[in-house]
């Protein structure tokens, strides 16, 4: 370091990174503050995850959050998933959200008690694939969770991308009380998959509210036989051996899919149909754990 008279030689300086230390510090403490206050106003957070992809993690929630919503509940939906967010598909985001005049992400108002941020709302564009690694998206899901100003909320429900990598993690680490709700199809491939699932959540203490069965059975709509697609009953036994509560099973439906596509989670559409039933069953099991 080169100074320009003896006295400049003479202060103290520091170590030349001292202040970018300082900087990340402060910038850290600010989005901890940040957090904490988004959180406070959040009465109850359930995280929605998977060690298999495809299990329907995010149809759990979109509906989940859907249903909540439709009972009067305040409800907030997020999802964290950097490289594949469907919520933004599956309640109709289209547009980049909105930011206050201090800066915080304003989530779209789907419904009347539902609001809505994707992660994609972040990304200029949507069909452009994320290559992160671990630090980055951690420090990105993070700066989202500090960034969105969801207000008062009963229920705030959380996507994440399937495994226990870093996506989960942060989550947990961010939102400590977080309730978890397992998601899984019933067939030993997805079962073993599962068990990781369950293995997380102890070991992260990550209260768990109970494990959900999807795509359990089909009735064909012609002959109504049922036909069990991926096997039957592994999330239920899968849930008694860890000693977990069985929240219940849902049928593979084929409007599942057409209602996800179009944006309009099925338990919003007022039809009565076996897997409407059954979400209120689950609906309704969580709710009994839940003091309100
Ligand atoms: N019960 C069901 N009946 C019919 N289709 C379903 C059902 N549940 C989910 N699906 C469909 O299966 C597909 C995968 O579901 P979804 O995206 O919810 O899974 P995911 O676990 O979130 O996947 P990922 O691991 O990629 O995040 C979607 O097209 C969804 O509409
Ligand atoms: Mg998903």
């Amino acid at each position: 370091m080169i100074h320009s008279n003896v006295d400049s030689a003479k202060k103290p300086q520091g170590c030349p990174s001292q202040n970018k230390g300082q900087d990340m510090a402060a910038k850290q403490k600010k989005e901890e503050e940040a957090i904490k206050n988004s959180l406070s106003k959040i009465k109850h957070k359930i995280f929605v995850l998977s060690g298999k992809g495809g299990v329907g993690k995010s149809s759990v929630s979109a509906n989940l959050a859907a249903s909540l919503s439709k009972q009067g509940y305040k409800t907030g939906l997020m999802d964290v998933d950097v490289h594949g967010p469907s919520i933004a598909q599956m309640l109709g985001l289209t547009e980049l959200l909105d930011i206050s005049a201090n800066q915080m992400l304003l989530p779209k108002q789907v419904a009347e008690n539902l609001k809505v941020v994707s992660v994609q709302a972040l990304m200029q564009d949507k069909d452009q694939a994320i290559i992160w690694r671990g630090p980055a998206k951690t420090g990105m899901i993070r700066q989202f969770v500090s960034s969105v100003d969801w207000g008062e909320l009963d229920f705030l429900i959380i996507d994440a991308p399937p495994g226990t990598g870093d996506e989960p993690l942060t989550v947990v680490q961010t939102i400590p009380e977080a309730l978890g709700v397992i998601v899984t199809t019933p067939q030993e491939v997805a079962l073993a998959d599962i068990r990781k699932s369950i293995s997380f959540c102890k070991t992260v203490r990550l209260k768990t509210l109970g494990i959900v069965e999807n795509m359990a059975g089909f009735s064909c709509p012609h002959c109504h036989q049922h036909i069990d697609l991926f096997s039957s009953g592994g999330g239920e036994k899968t849930a008694k051996a860890s000693g977990l509560e069985f929240l219940g099973s849902l049928p593979f439906e084929t409007k599942v899919v057409a209602s996800g596509d179009s944006g309009t989670p099925m338990m919003f559409n007022n039809e009565d149909t076996a897997f409407t039933r059954a979400f209120d069953t689950i609906v309704q099991n969580i709710l009994k754990q839940i003091k309100l």
